[in-house]
């Protein structure tokens, strides 16, 4: 979409991520939903397995080589699709990474962290689930590194800062550009969120365009206020860069998917991973999309949509997690 494009021509990007990625209508799950249900493929971004990660990453690498960095420092846990993405990114564009990843040490590394190992990032597994301490062991990377003289681009989880939210300031242009295409007229846009970057990104172009639908935020983890708090807060930073403001009411975050915590599975989670697989040949994941999915099929049979109404669901990628 030529109006985002030009915001968003002053600021560096690389092509880290494989776009446009498909946008379609998916026909099974829109018969047994009864309304009409798309699907916006981000788990197909390409790059290193793709997800949502690879479009923060298109403008996160740029800024990090355009500042002259040499080395990356990310935090996450050890499933985490951020840091998969992270390492490959390093290992492309030559910078080195270490990633601060809270929870014990696995014996044998598997899905995301074992593609982290294979892309040669450097690893600081810290046993805690405290982000605080984890916080905390990842500056103390930061500072050592600094000291040996290394230029280090420090990334918060999820890359969830405005030069990151840009990514999905781009990919709303994308998404304007499918339903332009598609002559659609969609009243709901549905994905996983977590770390804020996302929703921000979606919900700054949403201001620009001035799209009138609602966008809503599955929240897998955190309680809605505070991630709606966070979301906002990102949202006025990231339009900050573009000269847009935001208004407090384009940010939604529905969590009462969540169930019992982050990565712990809901009945309705698994069900939805069953049915994008085996109606759509969809691969979900359990911490991220399952539970979005599952917010999405709950919203269908509770009448939140009308027969004839367009909601899409974007898929925000994670399916590596299937082979923990
Ligand atoms: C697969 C997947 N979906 C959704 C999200 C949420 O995105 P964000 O952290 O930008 O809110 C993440 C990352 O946290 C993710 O890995």
């Amino acid at each position: 979409m030529q109006l985002i494009d030009d915001l968003l021509k002053p600021f560096p990007k690389e092509k880290v991520s494989v776009l446009p990625t498909p946008f379609y209508r998916m026909n099974d799950i829109s018969d047994l939903l009864g309304s009409n249900v798309y699907i916006k493929r981000d788990d197909l971004t390409g790059f290193a397995f793709g997800g949502n990660k690879t479009r923060k990453f298109d403008f996160l690498v740029a800024d990090a080589l355009a500042k002259g960095c040499n080395t990356i420092v990310g935090i996450g846990a050890n499933q985490s699709n951020f840091c998969r993405i992270l390492s490959g990114v390093g290992a492309k564009y030559g910078l080195a990474v270490h990633l601060v990843l809270s929870g014990a040490k696995p014996k044998t590394p598997t899905g995301n962290l074992l593609i982290d190992h294979l892309f040669g990032a450097i690893i600081h597994h810290v046993d805690t689930i405290d982000p605080v301490e984890r916080m905390e062991e990842a500056l103390q990377v930061k500072n050592q590194l600094e000291y040996q003289g290394k230029k280090v681009y420090f990334l918060p989880p999820g890359g969830s800062i405005p030069r990151g939210a840009l990514g999905y300031v781009a990919g709303w242009g994308e998404l304007m550009d499918d339903f332009e295409m598609n002559h659609l007229e969609v009243s709901t846009i549905i994905h996983a969120s977590s770390s804020a970057g996302t929703q921000a990104g979606l919900v700054v172009g949403q201001a620009i365009t001035g799209w009138p639908g609602q966008i809503i935020g599955m929240s897998v983890d955190v309680p809605r206020q505070t991630l709606e708090k966070d979301i906002f807060t990102l949202a006025q930073a990231t339009g900050n860069l573009v000269n847009i403001n935001v208004e407090r009411e384009l940010v939604r975050v529905d969590d009462s998917y969540i169930g019992k915590g982050y990565g712990i599975r809901t009945a309705e989670c698994e069900e939805a991973v069953t049915v994008f697989s085996r109606h759509e040949g969809i691969f979900l994941d359990y911490v991220y999309t399952g539970k979005a999915a599952a917010g999405l099929f709950d919203y269908a049979n509770t009448g939140k949509f009308t027969p004839d109404e367009n909601v899409v669901f974007l898929h925000t990628g994670g399916n590596i997690e299937l082979f923990e």
